[in-house]
């Protein structure tokens, strides 16, 4: 038995520790962050047994129905956050609005957005789901923090991260010191340190995206998909394919054996399905820190200056030749458009 462990709360402090000028208040953070991902890691643990499966029969803003599970999540990081005296404001997929922090408590310095449950159609089939956080620092200068501080481009995340609520639970973050993966011991109830310094391949075995959209991409997507299924030999070996619809799930997988996550534009959804500020962002650091890299099919997306709480983008993922190469492809099947015709003088 190993008797000398890791654990998250140990790592953080020593990596805070490197920095003189430090307080420990991101450390205090993150923590927070993990011991209420352990609580909603519990509440999944026992669904099926306790009545937290199903339908909550509510809508998010965005239309999409609630689960119970959604919204469990939802208060569970809402209130491991609020009384700490850490954070100004909060953003939400659940939330209309920016969350500010209630009135009774200190606001900090930090604000913090979150998708409290990821991958929520899988909850009621056993599968893995999870959940995604970003961290900002607060850009207002007093009060409770306001909508300029949840709009901030990706490239100023002061730390990101995720837990997967999978065959085991685990914590993925990075604070731009590299990307380091916690596992849960339920007999201890602790995250310790399992995956340090995560690098992804910088080719990958996988490519991942929903293929039910095949007809409704454009031809330069299309073109794309199909190198990956192995049908253009000369522009890119051909992937094998994975895809659970749960973006922390297949964002994991691709990020340890290498891999490609697509979720494009398409007719129905003509700016992507995934939000920008807390799924896009956060796994767009994550995958730059690992040497991986995250477009939109063309332009970084740590680089977008967001305008909306729940805006949408499409998200291009994981090893970086692979989303390299999406990206030299869609540049080079864009067609580009043909300049307009000379009048003709009307024949008289
Ligand atoms: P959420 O459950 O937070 O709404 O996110 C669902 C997302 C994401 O996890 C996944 O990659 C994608 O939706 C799957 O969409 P499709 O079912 O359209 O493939
Ligand atoms: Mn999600
Ligand atoms: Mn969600």
């Amino acid at each position: 038995m190993n008797t000398s462990v890791t654990t998250i709360e140990r790592f953080i402090m020593d990596q805070e520790d490197r920095y003189p000028d430090a307080t420990g208040e991101l450390s205090n953070l993150l923590y927070d962050l993990a011991l209420g991902t352990k609580m909603i890691a519990a509440a999944i643990r026992r669904a099926g047994l306790v009545d937290v499966l199903g339908s909550n029969h509510t809508d998010n803003v965005q239309g999409e129905e609630q689960q119970k599970l959604d919204v469990l999540a939802n208060d569970i990081i809402k209130n491991s956050l609020s009384h700490t005296g850490r954070v100004c404001v909060m953003c939400s997929e659940e939330e209309n609005e920016i969350i500010p922090v209630p009135e009774e408590y200190e606001a900090g310095k930090y604000a913090v957005l979150f998708d409290p449950l990821d991958g929520s159609s899988n909850i009621d089939v056993n599968s893995a789901v999870g959940t995604i956080f970003s961290i900002y620092r607060r850009i207002s200068l007093e009060g409770r923090g306001t909508m300029a501080d949840i709009l901030q481009p990706g490239c100023k995340q002061v730390a990101a991260g995720y837990v997967m609520y999978g065959s085991s639970t685990m914590m993925v973050y990075t604070t731009g010191q590299g990307v380091h993966g916690f596992t849960l011991d339920p007999t201890i109830g602790e995250f310790l340190l399992s995956h340090p310094r995560i690098i992804t391949p910088r080719v990958g075995k996988y490519y991942s995206v929903n293929e039910s959209n095949f007809a409704r991409w454009d031809r330069p997507m299309q073109h794309v998909v199909r190198g990956l299924h192995g049908d253009r030999p000369d522009e890119i070996t051909g992937k094998n394919s994975r895809y659970i619809g749960s973006l922390v799930a297949d964002f994991h997988r691709n990020l340890i054996a290498g891999g490609v996550f697509l979720y494009p534009a398409d007719t129905k959804n003509p700016r992507g399905k995934l939000r920008l500020l807390y799924e896009a962002a956060p796994m767009a650091f994550i995958a730059e820190q690992a040497e991986g890299s995250a477009t939109d099919g063309v332009n970084r997306i740590l680089d977008i200056e967001p305008t909306g709480l729940h805006q949408r983008t499409p998200l291009v993922i994981g090893s970086r030749n692979d989303v390299g190469y999406v990206a030299d492809t869609l540049r080079r099947q864009m067609v580009p458009s043909r300049p307009a015709e000379p009048l003709q003088a009307p024949v008289l």
